[in-house]
């Protein structure tokens, strides 16, 4: 069996978080693993990032911090995971769907037509790590701010500038299916120094606990709205191991991204479909290799051949405007190139311990099935 995913496996993992319990003591959040990490993000990103449970609670943390309300609308692609809208759900507010384009990204002309007075913040996705057209979507955003959900493209950028540092805030996952991860968890970069110490507060329960614990206040109290969201010193342990190795995780997704393109690419196309693929100005994380088929049977019987040869490459996304729950959300028109991707992509096994044969083995199963079109 060839899984489409495994999580990246360094090997010192157990002993960094053993060293979390017996040399710190100290396995709470906020520790100095903790530290180590959101320092390194930092550095990365030319920005402070704060260390949170979940992609998804960085998305949340986003909507607490930006004060999404009753009534607001966000407008985000259909095409995204569950949490991107969830986040502004749960906080009273309504997303608006939007088209995306061909590569899975928001389309910027879809953000400048559904814009209103109501409108309180643009959702952008990052989808496979490729950057969206930030350049267009500043322009299409116009006043409103923009959150990046940056769940999937850690060290990409656009223009030579890191993805998750164009919005006034921007969230990444440590989920195991991210080029690093720890399990569960994530990061909230926050570009605006006064809606850090906010965010700061929010991740600690609404407390200024962190005031307390640098001796600035002698008893620490209730301050503003929040919620548990700073990531165990346990996890953040078992993160900085693959941070430290991140360039080189990297360098082996980018081989084996490239593997499959060179392999790939043509004898898609001659069947009428394509690659997702990095747009201009875009340096890609290289997170998935997405195939998006000529039409949805053919999406299936792949999916099907694949996994009768025991390989697992699954859709991506049902899109969230047709879903059961985010139906009532929309206004009922189409999302043409979103309904296209839901229908016909499928995502090949792409992750750091993958062995050439076996992507040898999945490149040769993909040609013959493209060979019998
Ligand atoms: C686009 C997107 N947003 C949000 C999330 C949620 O991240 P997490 O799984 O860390 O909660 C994911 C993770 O799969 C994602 O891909």
């Amino acid at each position: 069996m060839i899984p489409f995913n495994k999580p990246v496996w360094l090997g010192t993992e157990p002993q960094r978080m053993t060293d979390a319990i017996r040399t710190n003591g100290h396995v709470a959040g906020g520790g100095p693993f903790s530290q180590q990490c959101e320092a390194w993000l930092s550095r990365h990103l030319g920005q402070p990032a704060l260390l949170v449970t979940s992609g998804t609670h960085a998305l949340e943390l986003a909507a607490l911090l930006l004060d999404v309300g009753h009534g607001d609308e966000i407008i985000m692609p259909s095409f995204t995971f569950v949490s991107t809208a969830n986040a502004v759900v749960l906080r009273g507010g309504r997303p608006v769907f939007a088209d995306v384009d061909a590569n899975g990204n928001i389309e910027p002309t879809e953000v400048d037509r559904r814009r209103t007075s109501r409108t309180k913040a643009v959702v952008v996705v990052h989808y496979a790590g490729n950057s969206c057209d930030m350049r267009a979507l500043a322009s299409a955003a116009a006043s409103v701010p923009i959150i990046e959900d940056a769940a999937q493209a850690l060290g990409a950028s656009f223009e030579g500038q890191p993805l998750g540092t164009f919005g006034v805030c921007a969230a990444f996952s440590f989920h195991e299916t991210k080029n690093v991860g720890c399990g569960e968890g994530g990061a909230l970069t926050v570009r605006d120094s006064a809606l850090l110490d906010r965010a700061m507060v929010m991740r600690d329960k609404g407390t200024n606990r962190r005031r307390f614990m640098a001796g600035l206040v002698d008893k620490y109290t209730w301050v503003d709205v929040g919620s548990s969201y700073a990531l165990s010193d346990l996890n953040a342990a078992y993160l900085s191991v693959q941070l430290e190795a991140f360039a080189k995780i990297q360098h082996r997704r980018d081989a084996l991204h490239h593997a499959y393109v060179a392999a790939l690419r043509a004898p898609v196309a001659d069947k009428g479909g394509y690659l997702i693929e990095p747009g201009p100005g875009v340096s890609s994380n290289h997170h998935l290799l997405g195939i998006v088929w000529s039409a949805p049977a053919v999406r299936d019987r792949f999916i099907a051949y694949m996994r009768d040869c025991q390989i697992i490459t699954p859709f991506h996304y049902v899109a969230l405007h047709e879903s059961p729950f985010g139906r009532a959300f929309h206004d009922g028109g189409p999302l043409p190139m979103t309904e296209r991707l839901s229908t016909c992509l499928c995502r090949l096994p792409l992750f750091y311990n993958l062995a050439d044969a076996d992507q040898d083995v999945v490149v040769g199963r993909t040609l013959e099935f493209l060979n019998a079109l």
